[in-house]
Formats: structure tokens, sequence, C-alpha cells
């Protein structure tokens, strides 16, 4: 199936069966932003708990915390955002439509490999590149008009010169509208972090080498918002700022880099469909950086970024607060014999957008397969082989009937699993429609009830992947979920 299509019938999927809407549909929605619905939130909310509990549950030396989206004005000055956080943008005067340079030009490139011009597409991301780390946007234009890109809506290539526009979202503080009240809404949750580096250490305890992790909404005010949910205006992300000794920064980011690609790859998606983009234009705080990247069907994108971000936000912070960001570090230097000292520590940042882990998840898992029925006749089956962990819904009980006890086996089976685990219960329809409910959701157990059940306490066990049925013990159906989403 074609990339482009592939993504429709994704969300076309996603919104049918409940994952995603457009936001304020009945109003006709509101541009790169989306709601989630009643599994699409399980989806989310299972993704979000995955990362947590492998960052704060698994590592003895992170901690969590969750900050408040609003932050005083300063933080946003200290941390670069008022003066740096912007895009190269660039109008078509024939259709006044605005794009971002980088996004024009990958479009293009997109096309040239369409067109099997691979080699061509290479050499204008690299030449961008190069461009982009020079922040020379003469070059970038020049390589805009080179190369013919035209503008979708007027098809011309009449484009002016190519400007800076900052992405964040500003409002106002109380009534009072007044330049010095003016706040912003969070562009990313790392600085939530890093104004309470210190409050976290201390109250918690922590020696370094520690990281603090958050989950939270942030904004940006893409001008040109694409492909889903993939570049959304509202978002939310996972991220966590790990505090190193100066001097260790290069080796904490190789863990990570690994650390992080192992997290993806344990969910038992193909490494095939992963690969590291290092950057060579790093944003305005990173010394290093490189993206995870996941094979959608638009392309490689980012999923995830690992940043090396020295000392470049603590040491802000306390130029602009005027309060001291130093942590004592007791060890022992075996150089000097002496205590390591005060110092600003060095951060490693793992940054992951929660919204395209959702679309990653749904992206690898979302088949439609051709079966082939006893009577020689095909038939389509939309599923979704959701990691079970992640799944919205782990087991769908499904009595037979709605009659002859069947209800009240279904019913004490749901009470004995609900706490442990979501499920889904079920009376109506042929069994055979349910299941494929079921299947376009993701879930990766149905049980069926039926009259054996109420002579020898067994029930139909049925497993989405293979949709293979066997016969087990009522009583060893929660267990068996259990192993499967741990
Ligand atoms: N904190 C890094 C980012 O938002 O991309």
């Amino acid at each position: 199936m074609a990339a482009e299509n592939n993504l429709q019938a994704i969300i076309a999927h996603a919104k049918e069966y409940g994952f995603v809407f457009q936001s304020s549909e009945i109003y006709d929605g509101l541009a790169a932003v989306y709601d989630y619905g009643p599994w699409g939130s399980e989806l989310k909310k299972n993704i979000r708990d995955f990362w947590w509990k492998s960052m704060t549950q698994m590592n003895d030396n992170i901690v969590g915390i969750d900050a408040a989206i609003f932050m005083h004005p300063t933080t946003w000055k200290a941390s670069g955002h008022v003066d740096n956080f912007s895009d190269p943008m660039i109008d078509n005067k024939d259709s006044n439509k605005r794009y971002r340079v980088d996004h024009l030009i990958e479009a293009f490139a997109d096309k040239l490999k369409e067109e099997n011009k691979e080699d061509a597409a290479k050499s204008l991301l690299s030449e961008m590149e190069k461009l982009e780390a020079n922040v020379d946007y003469d070059g970038l234009k020049k390589l805009i008009i080179d190369n013919n890109i035209k503008c979708a809506i007027s098809g011309t290539c009449n484009w002016t010169d190519i400007r800076q526009f900052n992405l964040m979202f500003d409002t106002k503080l109380g009534s009072v509208t007044d330049e010095a009240d003016t706040i912003y809404l969070r562009p990313e949750t790392a600085q939530g972090i890093f104004v309470n580096f210190l409050n976290v250490q201390k109250s918690a305890r922590m020696k370094i080498p520690f990281g603090i992790a958050q989950t939270g909404k942030a904004f940006r005010n893409e001008i040109v918002a694409r492909q889903f949910i993939f570049r959304m205006r509202e978002f939310e992300q996972m991220e966590m700022q790990f505090f190193v000794r100066p001097g260790t920064e290069g080796e904490w980011y190789k863990i990570w880099k690994e650390e992080r690609l192992k997290w993806h790859l344990s969910l038992g998606i193909s490494a095939d469909k992963y690969r590291f983009h290092d950057h060579v234009k790093l944003a305005h705080y990173a010394k290093e950086a490189c993206d995870i990247e996941y094979e959608f069907g638009f392309g490689f994108k980012e999923v995830e970024g690992i940043h090396s971000r020295s000392d470049f936000d603590l040491k802000q912070h306390q130029e602009y607060s005027k309060k001291k960001q130093q942590y004592f570090d007791a060890d022992i230097d075996a150089a000097t014999g002496k205590p390591y000292g005060n110092y600003i520590p060095y951060v490693i940042e793992t940054s992951i957008g929660l919204d395209r882990m959702f679309l990653l998840i749904l992206s690898n898992s979302y088949q439609e397969q051709t079966l082939t029925k006893e009577d020689g006749s095909t038939d389509i089956r939309t599923v979704l082989n959701i990691p079970a962990k992640l799944a919205p819904n782990k087991l769908a009980i499904l009595p037979l009937m709605k009659k002859d006890g069947l209800t009240e086996i279904g019913k004490k089976l749901l009470e004995e699993c609900k706490s442990s685990f979501k499920c889904f219960y079920e009376e109506k329809d042929a069994i055979g429609k349910r299941y494929r409910r079921q299947d376009a959701i993701g879930t990766p157990f149905c049980v069926t009830i039926d009259f054996q059940t109420q002579e020898d306490n067994t029930v139909t066990i049925r497993h989405r992947d293979s949709m293979t049925q066997e016969r087990i013990a009522i009583s060893e159906v929660k267990n068996l979920v259990l192993n499967a989403i741990l």
C-alpha cells in the first residue's frame, strides 16, 4: 500500500475505532490539534506509563517531577528560547503561503526519492544541513531557487527572503496587558526540570550521576503542521535530564543513546525500522545531538532526541536568577586525591514525543490481512498487533450468549481480572464479528464462555496475532494475561 494511503488508512481507522479525533471537529476542527478517544487515551497512557516505569522504577538514580506548564518568563530568556527558538521561514509571494524552509526542501527531496533520484535527494539534504549549520539564509534561498522548488499552491518559485519566526505561544498573566506580564506556554518540559534541579537533588538526596524525568504537555506554534499527530501545536513530551560530572558527558551520551534504542527494541519492533541521525545543525543549547528515527510510511522521521546539553541551562539559570546552581561532589578525584568539589553538572537529555511514539505504535501495528476462507473466498482482517503491555484492553470477555448462566460466569471473570488489567466485556453479536472488533482495537486476548464452560470450567482463549484458539481452565486466564503484559 502506498505510503500516503497507508497514513490515510491509519487516520481513518484511528477515528472509526476511537483512537484519535480531530479537535473540535463539529466546528471543522483546529489545525494540527487532536483529541484522543477511549482507546487512544488508554494506549497513550500505557506508553507514558511504560516510559515512566523504565525511567523512574528501573533506574534507582532517576526520580520524577510534575512541573507546571506556566513558568516565570525569565526562564525562557535564560534558556535562550526567547532569542533563539525560531525556525527559518519563507513565504511564496503569489499564494502568501508560509513554509518552514527545512520542510519545503525535505518535501522536495522526498519527491526526488519517489522519482528514484536518491543521490540528488541526498546531496540536496546534506547541502541544506550545511547551510543551516552556518545560518546561511541567502544560501538556503539560493538552494530553493536553484532547485526550482515551487509552492504547492501557486506552483511558482516567487519567494520572499528567509526570516526567523519564534515558535513560542505567549499569553498574559492576570488581567493586566502589560508587556512585562507576557508569559509563555512551555515549548519544552526540560526547563521545569532545570529550575528544580537543586530542589530535587536536595529533597531526594540524589548523588551525581542522577536523572530527573518528567512527562507533560508542550506547545509550539508550528507554521506548517503535517502528518496527522506527528507534528502538533499542542503535544506531550517525555523527557529525562541526566546530570553528570563534567568530563564524563561523552560516555554518558553514548550510554543513553544505547539505552534508549534498547527501550524501543524491547517493544518487539524490528531494528530495521530504526536508525540514528546525528545532527549537523545543533539546537542553541546542544553540544552533540542525535535523533532516533523510525521509518514511518512517509519516511524515516525523528521520534526521540538525545542531546548533550553541557552546563548550558544550569549556567544560564544561575546567571539570570543570581542563585548558585552548583553541586558539591564529595567523591575523591583519583588524579588529585581531593574531592571533586563544587561544579555545575553537565546534562545528557533524552526527549521523546509521546504523540509520535503513539503514531509509531499505530503505524507499526496496523495491518490489513487477506484471509482465505474454507470455501476459497477471501476476506480482509484489519488488526492492530500492538505490544500486549501497551494495548488499550488486555482481555475481551465474550460470553457466547446472553443467557443460561453464561453472563454470570463472564461477570465473575471480569471481577477477578479488572483490578489487575483493563478488560472489555461484550455479549452482543456473532462471535466472529466480536473478534474482528477486538482485532481492530488491538486486544491481544479474547475469552469465549460457552456451554462447556458450565460443565468443566474451561474457556476458549483466542490469540489476536495468530488467531489460534485453545481451551484452558478459566482459573488460568488471569495469569496467562499477566504473564503476557509484564
Ligand atoms: N527538550 C528538547 C526538546 O524539546 O526538543
